[in-house]
């Protein structure tokens, strides 16, 4: 075997004697010629590691040549050895940059199929957002956090000191009747306002007490503006001064800033246990229809020494409204079970 076999290809490697001593320098230039060019058209690594083979290795025309090199005489030594270290240096520094080559051309090819095309579009992530409950609740909050108030919390399982007892309502008193209340046990049941936060808090903190609470609230009741659950947002202020005047200004305050426009606004006398005098805060609606939004009053001085606070030093102010009824009137939704039945057709239109 003298040449390679891809001989298809017109220049096929030349075909020389096996003799070393027959051959001239300028064979052994084309011989090297013809090797560089078959190693520049090896297009893969186990094409270039072949020829590496066929050219260099054992069986090689040149390794048979070298081993020739023994019987010379020293002048011809000098002569062959000379050009036979050329032949093998040229054909060693070709197949040694032919393979850097496709190393290089591997390594772009990779790159190219890797890109990141940055100009394509994007895929258009859906997005989601609050419940509309929870983004008047936080509507609210900022108005009143604003003003000064903090966020207060308490828990929905109450008992009936909490919910009732001390918030005036005693067990024959007729206000339990209007609150529908689920009952676990003689002791137990499901807050039905948050007002009891109000005496939790006041329980565990002397005034000045600046606080809300927005929170679940439950009631046996559902009709199209009822639900058995539902939300409330409880306000409380006790200060050395507070007066029904404040109470009037902030709720008037708190009513523009939220709808954000100026607005009627009417208290209405009426009724709570725990607060005196009460009243029902109303706002006049654009078909000339006065909408009940929310009750309120100076707290109960009973309330007060219920919870160890000096009736005769402090006086407060209480309020309590609903928020999906807030919610109902910001969207122009007449149907507040909507806002649970989670029909994301009408949820996701509040983002
Ligand atoms: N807790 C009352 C209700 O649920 C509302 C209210 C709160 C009234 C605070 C006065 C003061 O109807």
């Amino acid at each position: 075997m003298t040449t390679p076999a891809a001989t298809n290809d017109s220049s096929a490697l030349p075909t020389l004697p096996t003799e070393l001593i027959e051959l001239n320098e300028a064979q052994l230039n084309e011989f090297a010629s013809a090797a560089e060019t078959f190693i520049t058209r090896a297009t893969e690594g186990r094409a270039l590691q072949e020829l590496r083979v066929q050219l260099t290795g054992k069986k090689s025309l040149l390794t048979s040549w070298s081993k020739q090199m023994g019987k010379l005489d020293s002048n011809d030594k000098k002569t062959y050895g000379g050009w036979l270290h050329q032949v093998r240096s040229r054909i060693q520094e070709a197949l040694t940059s032919q393979q850097q080559q496709l190393e290089v051309a591997a390594l772009n090819a990779k790159l190219e199929t890797e890109r990141i095309d940055i100009s394509l579009p994007a895929r258009g992530g859906q997005k989601g957002h609050l419940h509309p409950v929870t983004m008047i609740t936080q509507r609210m909050q900022q108005f009143f956090v604003q003003a000064g108030f903090n966020v207060a919390t308490g828990p929905e399982v109450e008992s009936d000191y909490y919910n009732f007892e001390a918030l005036n309502i005693p067990s024959h008193h007729p206000a339990r009747a209007m609150h529908d209340t689920f009952y676990f046990d003689a002791h137990y049941l499901l807050r039905t306002h948050t007002s009891p936060v109000q005496i939790r808090t006041m329980e565990k903190s002397a005034p000045p007490i600046r606080i809300i609470c927005p929170g679940r609230v439950y009631r046996n009741d559902s009709d199209q503006t009822h639900s058995p659950m539902f939300h409330q947002l409880e306000g409380l202020m006790v200060t050395e001064s507070s007066t029904f005047a404040d109470l009037k200004g902030l709720i008037s305050e708190f009513l523009q800033a939220f709808f954000g426009k100026e607005l009627t606004v009417r208290f209405r006398p009426s009724f709570f246990p725990f607060t005196e005098p009460s009243a029902e805060v109303d706002i006049l609606a654009d078909n000339g229809k006065w909408l009940e939004v929310m009750g309120c009053g100076m707290v109960h001085p009973q309330v007060l020494t219920n919870c160890g606070i000096d009736a005769d030093k402090y006086t407060g102010f209480a309020f309590g409204m609903g928020i999906e009824r807030f919610a109902m009137l910001y969207y122009g939704i007449d149907d507040l079970r909507l806002f649970f039945q989670n029909d994301i057709r009408f949820l996701k239109q509040f983002g």
